[in-house]
C-alpha cells in the first residue's frame, strides 16, 4: 500500500489567517499536541518573518523528536540562512522554499522572465541541499500556471536536489478534476519524478479543497497538506482532520496508510480553536457541535435502531466522548484529569496539582466550572514561570 505523509501548516499557512497570532507558547503547545495527533512533518513558521517566529520554530525543533519540522522561506539565501538557524537543532530538519510560476505572478510580482525564475529555483534549492537533508520546493499558483513551464522547472529543481515537489492551488481556483489532473500530467511527464515526494496544498476559495486533496492523492500525490479546522490564508486550507477521515472512513476507496491517531482529532481542534479564538462551526464537517447531533425525529428513530442508518462516522473514532463530563465542588483529581486532557492538556504532575487547587478554589464560588475557566486556569499556569 502507498503512503501519504501528512503535512501539517497550521502553525504557518494557519497563522496567517486575519486576526490570527499565536505566541511561542501557544505554538508549541499545539506543536506537542500534532506530534500526538501523529503529522509526519510541522511546517513550524516562517523563520525570516520576525523574530517571534524565529524563536518559535526554534523551540519547536528543539522540542519534538517524533516529527520532522519545517519552516517556510522565500528564495533568498538569507531566508535559507535564517531558516536552518532556526531548525538546525530538530531531529529531521526540513526546508520548504517557494518561488511562484504562474505567468501573472512572475511578470507583476517577481518581475523576472520565466527563464530567471527557473535558475533562481535552481540556484537557490541546490543552496539549501548544503544544509538541508530534505528540501521542499513550492511552485506558488501551480494551479494557473503554464503546464510545460511547470513540466520543465519540476525536472531541473529536483536535480538541483529536492526531495519534495509541491503543487498548491495557491488561490483556491481548482476544481477537483483539473486538479487530479494536473498531477497525473506531472507524473507522467516530469522523468525524474520518482526521486521525490509529490505533494498536494490546497486553499479553500471555493469550498473545495478537501475534495482536490483528495483528487491529488488519486492521480499521484503522496503527501498532503493541511490545516487543524482548515484555518489559513483567506477563506483557509483544506481541513486535515477531514482529509483524514475521508481517508479513513472510504478506505474503499482511497488505498493509503498514514500514521495519523483519529482520536486525537477533537482535542487537537479544541486547542487550535481556543489559542487561535477562530470558533468551529456548529456545522463543520467532523468537528462541529452538531456533526453526531441529530434533530429530527426520524433521523433519531433510525439512529436509536442502528446507529449505522444517519452515522458514517462514530463521534469516539475523531476522541469526541459521548458522556461528556461536567465538572463542579464534587468532581475528585481523576474526573479533573480526564477533563484536561480531552481538552489537549497533559500536565506534569506538579502541574496539574496546582491546577487541581486553583479548580477546587473556583468550584466554591461556581456551581458549574466550564470549558472557559478550565482554559484560564491552566492557560495560568502553563505560562506562570
Ligand atoms: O498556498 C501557497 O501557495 C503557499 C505556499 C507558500 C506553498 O502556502
Ligand atoms: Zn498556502
Amino acid at each position: 500500500m502507498v503512503h501519504v505523509n501528512i503535512f501539517d501548516t497550521t502553525l504557518r499557512d494557519g497563522e496567517q489567517s486575519p486576526g490570527v497570532n499565536l505566541n511561542q507558547l501557544e505554538k508549541l503547545e499545539i506543536a506537542k499536541q500534532l506530534e500526538r495527533f501523529g503529522v509526519d512533518i510541522m511546517e513550524a513558521g516562517f523563520p525570516a518573518s520576525s523574530q517571534g517566529d524565529f524563536e518559535a520554530v526554534r523551540s519547536i525543533a528543539r522540542t519534538i523528536k517524533n516529527v520532522s519540522i519545517t519552516g517556510l522561506a522565500r528564495a533568498t539565501k538569507s531566508d535559507i540562512d535564517i531558516a536552518w538557524d532556526a531548525l538546525k537543532d530538530a531531529q529531521e530538519p526540513r526546508l520548504h522554499i517557494f518561488l511562484a510560476t504562474s505567468p501573472i505572478h512572475m511578470q507583476y510580482k517577481l518581475l523576472k522572465t520565466p527563464e530567471e525564475v527557473t535558475q533562481l529555483a535552481i540556484d537557490m534549492v541546490s543552496y539549501a541541499r548544503t544544509k538541508f537533508p530534505h528540501v521542499e520546493w513550492s511552485a506558488e499558483d501551480a494551479t494557473r500556471s503554464d503546464l510545460d513551464y511547470l513540466v520543465h522547472i519540476v525536472e531541473k529543481v529536483i536535480d538541483a536536489g529536492a526531495t519534495v515537489i509541491n503543487l498548491p492551488d495557491t488561490v483556491g481556483y481548482s476544481t477537483p478534476e483539473e486538479y487530479g489532473r494536473m498531477f497525473r500530467y506531472v507524473r507522467e511527464n516530469v522523468p525524474n519524478i520518482h526521486k521525490v515526494q509529490l505533494s498536494a496544498h490546497c486553499h479553500d476559495d471555493l469550498g473545495m479543497a478537501v475534495a482536490n486533496t483528495l483528487a491529488a492523492i488519486e492521480n499521484g500525490a503522496n503527501q498532503v497538506e493541511g490545516t487543524i479546522n482548515g484555518i489559513g490564508e483567506r477563506a483557509g486550507n483544506a481541513s486535515l482532520e477531514e482529509i483524514a477521515v475521508a481517508l479513513n472512513i472510504r478506505k474503499d476507496k482511497y488505498d493509503f496508510t498514514n500514521n495519523l491517531v483519529l482520536k486525537e482529532i477533537k482535542r487537537t481542534s479544541d486547542l487550535v480553536s481556543r489559542f487561535t479564538g477562530m470558533v468551529v462551526p456548529p456545522n463543520k464537517a467532523v468537528v462541529g457541535k452538531n456533526a453526531f447531533a441529530h434533530e429530527s425525529g426520524i433521523h433519531q428513530d433510525g439512529v436509536l435502531k442502528n446507529a449505522l442508518t444517519y452515522e458514517i462516522i462514530t463521534p469516539e473514532l475523531v476522541g469526541i466522548q459521548s458522556n461528556d463530563l461536567v465538572l463542579g465542588k464534587h468532581s475528585g483529581r481523576h474526573a479533573f484529569k480526564d477533563k484536561i486532557e480531552q481538552m489537549g492538556f497533559l500536565l506534569p504532575n506538579e502541574k496539574l496539582i496546582e491546577a487541581f487547587t486553583s479548580f477546587k478554589l473556583l468550584t466554591d464560588r461556581k456551581k458549574e466550572v466550564t470549558d472557559e475557566d478550565l482554559f484560564a486556569i491552566l492557560t495560568d499556569i502553563q505560562t506562570a514561570v
